[in-house]
């Protein structure tokens, strides 16, 4: 599309500067009724027919399972200002809940169902597929089809406050058994949530369970995102920055100023010994 694009583009120009510039004398009204028909009716409805044709062809990989159907691997994604609640499902519906990053196996179809509790958000991961807006009230759904490994950005694709343009999310494909693998230690609580018992008491003590979930602990908060394997996420604040101590330690302190209008309460108090240690233990949750 973008090579047919930049040829018409050139031929349109090429056309203007000839009239303009070369050929400046008028042409009989028959010959301008034949550029009329050629060039202006003809010619569009070949090229945009041509089109419409190639984007129907591409459709049904896109549409969504039919009810009697059902995929292998089914994904609810819900969106909020600013970050993405996931939730895999596989067929037996045993769920895996996590946030702000997507992990897919390749070449399997994958369902995913949309919604949001706040604004219309969309999602879009222009690698893989097409988009699809997340709205309150109600449920949308997409398929997608990852042929090929690697790591791709997702990206919310509707204007949805102040920090639309950081609400991102990797997406990372995987060969099935090693997404089966990754997955299946996401079945059980993190073996970290017992180590370095400092920032585990902290997180607590600021009271951070209560909006944010760590499985297998009394943090069963939903405001915020799931952060029961943070630590082997790739990035965090959906997107945001690489995920590493000091960025989860800046995160905790001052999370409006790295985000604007983050629900997230900034803890200058915190600053130092006791954000790193809360880091720590984040980090170590994998
Ligand atoms: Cu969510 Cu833009």
């Amino acid at each position: 599309m973008a090579f047919g694009a930049a040829a018409i583009w050139f031929a349109v120009v090429a056309l203007s500067l000839y009239a303009s510039r070369w050929k400046r004398h008028a042409i009989s009204e028959d010959a301008a009724s034949k550029v009329i028909l050629w060039a202006g009716v003809a010619f569009p409805v070949a090229v945009l027919t041509g089109l419409l044709t190639y984007a129907l062809w591409l459709m049904p990989s896109l549409r969504p399972f039919a009810d009697n159907e059902r995929a292998r691997l089914h994904v609810d994604v819900t969106g909020s200002q600013f970050w993405w609640h996931v939730v895999y499902r596989d067929e037996g519906g045993e769920a895996v809940i996590s946030a702000n990053e997507i992990r897919l196996p390749a070449n399997e179809r994958i369902e995913f169902s949309l919604t949001s509790n706040d604004m219309i958000h969309s999602f879009w991961i222009p690698s893989l597929g097409g988009k699809m807006d997340l709205i309150p009230g109600r449920t949308n759904r997409i398929s997608l089809r990852p042929t090929r490994q690697g790591v791709y950005r997702g990206q919310c694709a509707e204007f949805c406050g102040s920090s639309h343009a950081l609400m991102a999310f990797p997406v990372v494909v995987m060969e099935r058994g090693e997404f089966e693998t990754w997955i299946e230690a996401r079945r059980d609580p993190s073996a970290g949530t017992e180590n370095n018992v400092d920032g585990r008491a902290l997180f607590f003590r600021e009271d951070c369970g209560s909006c944010h979930r760590v499985a297998g602990t009394r943090a069963q908060g939903s405001a915020g995102p799931d952060l029961s394997h943070i630590g082997s996420r790739l990035s965090i604040g959906a997107g945001l920055l690489d995920n590493n101590h000091e960025s989860l330690a800046r995160f905790i302190v001052h999370p409006g100023s790295l985000k604007s209008g983050s629900q997230m309460p900034a803890s200058p108090h915190l600053a130092g010994v006791e954000a790193a240690g809360i880091a720590t233990w984040l980090k170590g949750l994998e």
